[in-house]
């Protein structure tokens, strides 16, 4: 979001929109509003430099994190987590509330291979997720009926929705009622969660998509959310429901 080219009257609207959840078939992927040239990039996988995090995640599911302990590869089957992106933030048994999918890869560093976990943001968790979710690119997003995840999707819809920050805008304000439109020369996406991590010219690298609630939530001058809050998982968990049923599109691109 680039702050100075917010006009007075957008943020009015912004603030008073009514939320209106966006229905099935007019739901658009970000990727649908991006320039030629940048869908061209995510297109190829040889132009798209969040390949690039792919193969390191392919390299570090194979090896094992300190000697003597299971690689990812030795439990699960290349491949296999094929699907598993679509289907996340999910809830886990063990700990009792709902993981997203690079929570769900530090919980398995921690629980199965006796290793510390790995920074959010950084290059290793990137890629590992990357590695995963680009194995479920194509599928759609298929969000788990499990009523134990009711509650805090319910909390994500209300985040959505409710007035945040200083500006007190919505989410919803933006991505529900007035995408499509322009916001100075961005394009108003319909905020989905669906190519994430994905490739940022703005970053030069690869970003999470709490990284990119992050830029939003400081754009509407909003306390962020720690990733592994119940806040944004909650979050998480609402946008994957109402962006159901688009393709996974991992690693995409954005300006
Ligand atoms: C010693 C075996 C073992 C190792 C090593 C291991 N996992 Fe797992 N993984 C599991 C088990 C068992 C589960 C099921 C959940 C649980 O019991 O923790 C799981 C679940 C998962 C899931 C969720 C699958 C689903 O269908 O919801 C993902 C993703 C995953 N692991 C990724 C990884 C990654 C990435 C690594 C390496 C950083 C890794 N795992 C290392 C055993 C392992
Ligand atoms: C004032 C308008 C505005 C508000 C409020 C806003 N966003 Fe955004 N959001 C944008 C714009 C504009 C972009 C496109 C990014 C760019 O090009 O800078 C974006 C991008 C996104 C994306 C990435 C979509 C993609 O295709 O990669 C997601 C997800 C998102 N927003 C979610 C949210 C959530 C969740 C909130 C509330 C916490 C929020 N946004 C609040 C304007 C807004």
């Amino acid at each position: 979001m680039r702050g100075p080219a917010l006009s007075g009257v957008f943020l009015l609207l912004a603030g008073l929109a009514a939320a209106q959840e966006i229905p099935f078939p007019e739901r658009r992927s970000g990727r649908d509003q991006m320039a030629p040239e940048t869908r061209a990039m995510q297109a190829d996988d040889e132009a798209n430099p969040g390949m690039l995090w792919v193969l390191d995640g392919a390299d570090l599911f194979a090896r094992a994190p300190t000697p003597g302990a299971p690689a990812c590869a030795a439990c699960h089957e290349a491949g296999a987590l094929r699907g598993v992106a679509a289907r996340y933030p999910a809830w886990d048994e063990a700990e009792a509330r709902p993981v997203d999918l690079e929570g769900r890869i530090n919980l398995c560093r921690t629980r199965h291979q006796g290793a510390a976990p790995l920074p959010r943001e950084g290059r290793d968790l990137l890629a590992l997720t990357a590695y995963i979710a680009n194995q479920s690119r194509g599928l759609p997003i298929a969000p788990p009926a499990d009523s134990r995840l009711d509650p805090a999707r319910a909390t994500g819809r209300a985040l959505f929705e409710r007035p945040l920050g200083q500006l007190r805008f919505s989410c919803a304000g933006c991505h529900d009622a007035h995408w499509g439109r322009h916001l100075g020369a961005a394009p108003i996406p319909q905020g989905h969660p669906n190519g994430y991590p994905l490739y940022r010219l703005e970053w030069q690298g690869l970003g999470s998509l709490q990284r990119r609630l992050r830029n939003c939530l400081a754009g509407m001058r909003a306390e962020p959310f720690a990733p592994d809050s119940p806040e944004a998982t909650a979050l998480a968990l609402y946008l994957m429901q109402r962006a159901a049923p688009l393709p996974v599109e991992t690693p995409a691109v954005r300006p």
